[in-house]
């Protein structure tokens, strides 16, 4: 196990399309996750995409705490044990969109307001193998929707639509701007 380098903002890495996993069951897969999983906790951060520790492979890993959820009485917001999922996909739900406050451990001590699908289906694979497939809406469907971004090249930057809401989290924090619905 070792703590990973985490890339910022700007590298390469981070702005290209990462490669699908050949095989998710893989010892070298599960030797990355094991490095993932370390480096996130001791980053702090809720989610991390392989290409974050500079491997350019559509693998994310994340979870849900029980402060995060939005929606409390949407089973599809609950709290999420950490999932590891390999070449993920999803798919809206619907066209409804929220604005919420991100922040990324690729663009440190920043946070910006960015539009997501409120509600979404994904899926993908676990390390043995299994297919994952879930429902999720308000910060569960968020954090996946940004982990999925990355393996697209994508920071959450890149889905501001009003820059104004953008900014160093400490400041941020002090008067929060209201949000409009997304
Ligand atoms: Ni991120």
């Amino acid at each position: 196990m070792a703590i990973l380098k985490i890339a910022r903002m700007g590298h390469a890495v981070l702005r290209k399309a990462a490669d699908p996993v050949e095989d998710p069951t893989a010892t070298s897969i599960r030797g990355l996750v094991a490095d993932m999983l370390e480096t996130l906790a001791d980053a702090g951060g809720v989610g991390l995409a392989a290409p974050q520790v500079h491997i350019p492979l559509r693998l994310m890993i994340f979870f849900v705490p029980d402060t995060r959820v939005e929606l409390p009485e949407d089973p599809d917001d609950s709290a999420q044990d950490m999932t590891v999922l390999v070449n993920p996909g999803y798919e809206p739900l619907s066209e409804e969109t929220s604005l919420g406050w991100e922040a990324c451990l690729s663009v440190p001590g920043l946070t910006g307001a960015v539009p997501r699908y409120t509600r979404i289906r994904y899926w993908g694979t676990g390390l043995d193998g299994s297919r994952i497939e879930r429902r999720a809406s308000g910060f569960h469907a968020r954090v996946f929707q940004h982990e999925y971004d990355h393996l697209d090249g994508v920071l959450y930057p890149q889905r501001l639509n009003d820059p104004s809401l953008f900014g160093f989290a400490e400041e941020i924090r002090r008067d929060p701007p209201s949000l409009r619905p997304g």
